[in-house]
């Protein structure tokens, strides 16, 4: 990459993996003292720095947009000349082995747009600090390998801001004269300062306790906007449900006595997870039938576990460098996604993930930005985090955990976790865990954590009757990717089951190891050719080519008992269809439609998975299968073949449609499950072109009492022109205007409306006075839903590319890091033929020609032109 923004005095443009060196200065010890205001906050800081090994290097202190009104070592002022700046960096030459060196500092929370560091959010004061956050906030060597014991004081107006929070445990609290009053919290628990974290608000608590597995009580809360206490009740069970899991599978129990989560409005992402103090944005947190929907609580749940556990991996074991991200972001997914499993369908989570994975990693991975899971290099962190390191990371771990089965695995983690609580540390550490206590040799495995791009193998599988004998050659190649040309071959544990075309059975599960760049495997007893199913389970992140015919599938689809398989087979059946129709071939749809009937009618099947196994592959998929990406062939396609579907078998979805009505609502496995196929069946319905399914999909959308049933007949409605469509729209517009999180689904609804104005509709939407830059959930609403609306965003005129760059260079001014997070559609470029591979490119070039243009947004555009 060029060095086009270098000037003299600034930070290195690209940071390395490789340059890592240990800091000169250990930081053992940090007290704060806030004196909170949302228009001139002071922090005075004390740190005790040490000398961490034999050099004369000054005390380098990382600050961005800082300035230091105070500096005093060991007591002492020192004058401006005894200290300088360098790139927003305070420089203090030390003599001595040990110091105290304290630091003043003011901050404008309510100007702080950014969000990162301190700032304001409805009524609030908050922080996030990862990853490099903390620097806005005081003076500090902010790499996650300096951990210090901290000890915070926070002042603030009482009538404001009645409750203080920070992390670890309160200690003690008073009043002040003018009304303002003060708490000390200190965390006995050294951290990095990414894992910082203080809240100031009025703020009413969802409070209870959790007995941990040595018999001590964990003081719980919840803290949210009064009228949100009632939406709490999820997430507290959640968390319940969280510790619980990670002392029965992990062994790991919570270490504080108490536990805080503060939901906010604004927020850059998900969550964090700062030591005793999570802090979420809201949508992760509140949650009731009325507004949110099955996707939306599984979300909660997912989250809080998320960051809950997080407290052993990623805090208790923190990372060495940003370059070791996945070490907790990887691990923690895998918890996250296992313990979900655990508390519902795992088939059904297991193809929720896989589909997400898809979704989101594959397609970065075959893109400009495609990197490793453990990066060599960044220009800014923030855009590391990434489906690679999050979820590609986590199918790491799960492809160990396969390897090693659930003993060894838990031996492996539990050495882990012994061997480097209170370090930071890296993957190869982990790695290097699960070899010596789980017992396993990970050499060639590690090319997962090195060599960046989904790996292909193609499976061919043939049968000798002399011999009676069936081959299963594998061949495996990893595609090129930037900075990466040449790759050697991965080490892929692949499921597989060889089934009896006669009687549908099988011989049972076998793990195969690939690991060469071709190599056969031999099955001996085979008197007639039996059917591969492969990659069960998705025990790889590959993708696997194989010649089984329709036929084959529909079998398999019919047939296969692993879950993961048999929607597969369903889904590559589909797939078949659409590439081959948009390729222009006259493809028959007969054994779809079959497949279809025939799962939907399978009584040993969940509702659950059967809606999942029966939609209909989106368009980016179908996208993903094809060299060139036509979204206006694939949109046709897609849709006529729903049509097909639907109009064939429209008695069996009005069937559907009557049987999963529900009579009062219930979030159990099986109501989920209902609600799930019932919208299907209402989607495939409509889709048949029957005269009155708008009527039917309005009436659903009037009749529910619950939000999943309500925004699935709004988004069905919202695909048409009906008169129904501008009603439900006005009514849901009207009901839930004054609630941001519920809004946000007006907005996202019509953004991934598949609507020929939808894009017109979008520039509008972008114009109206709910719309608004300075909350993230908002933008993700608008501009991020309508970036994933492949059709939509593809428009051949070329608006919906100078839409979301118009979006991206206007909030890159405010908040930066949102402003990235919508680059990468538009480096997809290359994937879509000349002409609106210029107009994509042309607007990447706009955006780069902005004058002051972000670090973030410079990277991830840079990036997706080259
Ligand atoms: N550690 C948080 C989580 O995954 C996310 C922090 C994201 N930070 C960022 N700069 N994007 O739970
Ligand atoms: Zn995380």
């Amino acid at each position: 990459m060029a060095d086009t923004q270098s000037s003299p005095g600034t930070a290195p443009l690209i940071v390395r993996r490789q340059d890592y060196r240990p800091p000169d200065w250990l930081v053992p010890e940090i007290t704060l003292d806030f004196s909170l205001d949302p228009v001139c906050t002071q922090v005075r800081s004390i740190l005790t720095v040490r000398r961490n090994g034999e050099h004369d290097r000054p005390l380098k202190l990382d600050g961005d947009d800082l300035t230091p009104l105070e500096v005093k070592v060991d007591g002492q002022a020192l004058t401006a000349d005894q200290w300088s700046m360098e790139g927003g960096a305070l420089i203090v030459p030390l003599s001595g082995a040990a110091h105290q060196v304290e630091t003043l500092v003011e901050l404008a929370p309510e100007n702080n747009s950014k969000l990162m560091g301190l700032y304001a959010s409805g009524g609030l004061l908050c922080t996030q600090c990862e990853a490099e956050g903390f620097r806005r906030i005081t003076f500090f060597p902010d790499r996650p390998d300096v951990l210090s014991r901290y000890s915070v004081r926070l002042e603030a107006d009482r009538a404001r801001y009645p409750i203080l929070l920070a992390n670890g445990d309160p200690i003690e609290q008073g009043s002040l004269p003018e009304g303002r009053h003060w708490a000390l919290w200190t965390d006995p628990f050294p951290k990095p300062c990414y894992l910082f974290a203080l809240v100031a608000g009025d703020l009413a608590c969802n409070a209870d306790s959790f007995v941990t597995m040595s018999g001590r009580t964990v003081k719980l809360g919840i803290w949210v906007k009064e009228a949100d206490l009632p939406k709490t009740a999820h997430a507290m069970q959640a968390l319940k449900n969280s510790m619980a899991w990670d002392e029965r599978v992990y062994g790991r129990e919570y270490d504080l006595d108490v536990f805080n989560i503060v939901a906010v409005a604004d927020f850059n992402f998900g969550a964090m997870e700062n030591k005793g103090l999570n802090i979420f944005n809201s949508r992760y947190i509140l949650a009731d039938p009325d507004t949110a929907t099955d996707i939306d609580y599984d979300g909660v749940e997912g989250v809080v576990a998320h960051e809950y556990f997080h407290n052993w991996s990623g805090n208790r074991v923190t990372c060495r460098d940003w370059f070791q991200l996945s070490l907790k972001e990887g691990f923690t997914v895998f918890r996250d996604q296992d313990f979900s499993a655990d508390m519902g369908s795992a088939a059904v989570k297991r193809i929720e993930d896989v589909r997400v994975l898809r979704a989101a990693q594959f397609q970065e991975d075959s893109g400009p930005l495609a990197h490793p899971v453990r990066p060599e290099s960044y220009m800014e962190i923030s855009n590391f985090y990434t489906a690679t390191i999050y979820n590609k990371g986590a199918e790491l771990i799960r492809m160990m955990a396969l390897m090693l089965g659930r003993d060894r695995f838990r031996a492996g983690a539990d050495l882990y976790f012994e061997r480097h609580d209170g370090q930071a540390a890296t993957c190869e550490d982990f790695v290097r865990a699960m070899e010596e206590g789980g017992g396993i040799e990970l050499a060639q495995f590690r090319r997962w954590y090195e060599q960046a791009g989904t790996p292909r193998v193609r499976a061919l599988l043939t049968h000798d009757a002399a011999s009676q004998t069936a081959e299963l050659v594998l061949e495996q190649t990893v595609p090129p990717t930037p900075g990466q040309p040449d790759k050697q071959p991965m080490a892929i544990p692949l499921r597989i089951s060889l089934f009896d075309r006669e009687s549908g059975t099988s011989r049972g599960d076998e793990l195969l190891m690939l690991t060469e760049a071709r190599q056969s495997f031999l099955f001996s007893k085979f008197a007639a050719p039996p059917l591969l199913s492969i990659n069960r389970g998705f025990s790889a992140p590959v993708v696997i080519e194989t010649d089984r015919t329709q036929a084959d599938l529909a079998f398999l689809s019919a047939h296969d008992d692993d879950p993961f398989a048999r929607y597969e087979a369903m889904q590559q059946l589909m797939v078949n269809v659409l590439v081959g129709r948009v390729g222009g071939q006259a493809v028959d749809d007969a054994a779809v439609v079959a497949a279809i009937r025939n799962t939907a009618t399978d009584p040993s099947l969940d509702d659950a998975f059967i809606a999942e196994a029966i939609r209909l592959p989106s368009e980016a998929y179908i996208g993903d299968q094809l060299t060139e990406v036509d979204p206006d062939a694939i949109h046709a396609a897609r849709e006529s073949l729903q049509h097909r579907i639907g109009a064939e078998l429209e008695p069996l979805w009005r069937d559907i449609h009557a049987r999963t009505q529900a009579n009062s609502f219930s979030l159990s496995a099986a109501a989920k499950g209902a609600r799930k196929l019932r919208n299907t069946a209402l989607l495939y319905l409509c889709a048949s072109g029957i005269e009155e399914g708008a009527i039917v999909a309005f009436s659903q959308f009037s009749a529910a009492d619950n939000m999943t049933e309500r925004q699935a007949a709004l988004a069905i409605l919202a695909n048409g022109s009906s008169a129904e469509r501008e009603a439900a729209l006005d009514i849901f517009y009207n009901r839930y205007r004054d609630d941001a999180l519920t809004l946000d689904k007006w907005f996202q609804t019509q953004a991934f409306a598949f609507h020929p104005d939808t894009v017109d509709l979008v520039e509008e939407l972008g114009r109206h006075p709910d719309f608004t830059l300075s909350n993230p959930n908002r933008i993700r609403s608008l501009y991020g839903a309508f970036a994933g609306n492949q059709w939509a965003f593809h428009h051949r005129s070329g608006k919906g590319y100078r839409l979301v760059a118009d979006c991206i260079i206007a909030l890159d001014k405010i908040n930066p890091q949102t402003a990235a997070r919508l680059v990468p559609p538009l480096g997809r470029w290359r994937r879509f033929g000349e002409a609106r591979a210029g107009l994509m490119r042309a607007e990447l070039q706009r955006i780069l020609a902005q004058p002051g243009l972000s670090r973030d947004v410079t990277e991830q555009a840079s990036k997706s032109l080259d």
